[in-house]
């Protein structure tokens, strides 16, 4: 009887772990396709469908991390970070998706960039490992990642926009991107705009 009672506990507790297993793919499959919904949308024209971004004046989010695109997008809703572009579509976007959004985004695959310029690239990989011990900009590295991938809550920024990132570093400098950044505008403060160029050629080829 006992052994009877134990094996109806058991095949109970299993029934109970796969619809939970179940349950939780449905909710995945169901968030990835508001997410493809949403992107379609709302991201495609300028992002593309999978975050690939092809114009330079639009910043890839291919493999972005995920925690880092939530709280862009938070910022983006609450005007904290300002973009004439982002302000058409971030204030709609409640907070589900914003979760969604991450989520897909960081999944898609990444590419490379282009960069033609070899010579730059290797004054710019210096300033990426090493910084400027001249002037005091800190190795990018420290932060970044020794691939420039990132970590949950630092962009990655291995193979963006040349252009992008040089903008975003002369936002940060101008005091222009001020969504919680007081580390980037102290290192961006320190450098010069040939520097800049230089170690957003070296990122954008990664
Ligand atoms: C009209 C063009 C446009 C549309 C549509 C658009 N974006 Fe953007 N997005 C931009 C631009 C431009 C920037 C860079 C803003 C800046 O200069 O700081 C940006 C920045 C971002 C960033 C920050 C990237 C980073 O590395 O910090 C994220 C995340 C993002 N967009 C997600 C989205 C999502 C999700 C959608 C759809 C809901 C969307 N965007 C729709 C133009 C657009
Ligand atoms: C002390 C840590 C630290 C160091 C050193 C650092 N960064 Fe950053 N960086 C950050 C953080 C944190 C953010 C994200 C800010 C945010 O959440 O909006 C960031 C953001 C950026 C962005 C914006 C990326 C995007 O997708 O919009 C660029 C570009 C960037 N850093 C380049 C550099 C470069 C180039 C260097 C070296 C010269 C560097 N960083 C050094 C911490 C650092």
């Amino acid at each position: 009887m006992a052994k009877a009672f134990a094996w109806l506990k058991l095949r109970v507790v299993f029934a109970v772990a796969l619809a939970t297993v179940k349950l939780a793919h449905g909710d995945e499959a169901e968030e990835m396709r508001r997410a493809e919904e949403l992107v379609s949308a709302r991201c495609f024209l300028c992002h593309g469908a999978a975050g690939e971004s092809s114009s330079p004046l639009y910043p890839k989010i291919a493999g972005q991390n995920a925690e880092y695109i939530i709280k862009q997008l938070r910022n983006f809703k609450s005007g904290e970070r300002q973009s004439n572009d982002m302000r058409k579509v971030a204030p709609d976007l409640s907070e589900s998706d914003i979760k969604a959004l991450a989520t897909f985004f960081s999944r898609q695959n990444t590419s490379p960039g282009k960069s033609a310029f070899p010579e730059m690239r290797a004054i710019g990989e210096k300033i990426y490992t090493n910084g400027n011990p001249a002037t005091g900009v800190p190795p990018c590295m420290k932060c970044h990642g020794e691939k420039a991938n990132g970590s949950a809550n630092l962009p990655r920024i291995a193979g963006q926009h040349t252009l992008y990132i040089e903008t975003q570093l002369v936002l940060f400098e101008e005091r222009r991107r001020t969504n919680d950044n007081a580390q980037m505008q102290e290192v961006a403060n320190k450098m010069s705009p040939d520097e800049m160029r230089a170690v957003a050629e070296y990122l954008s080829g990664l």
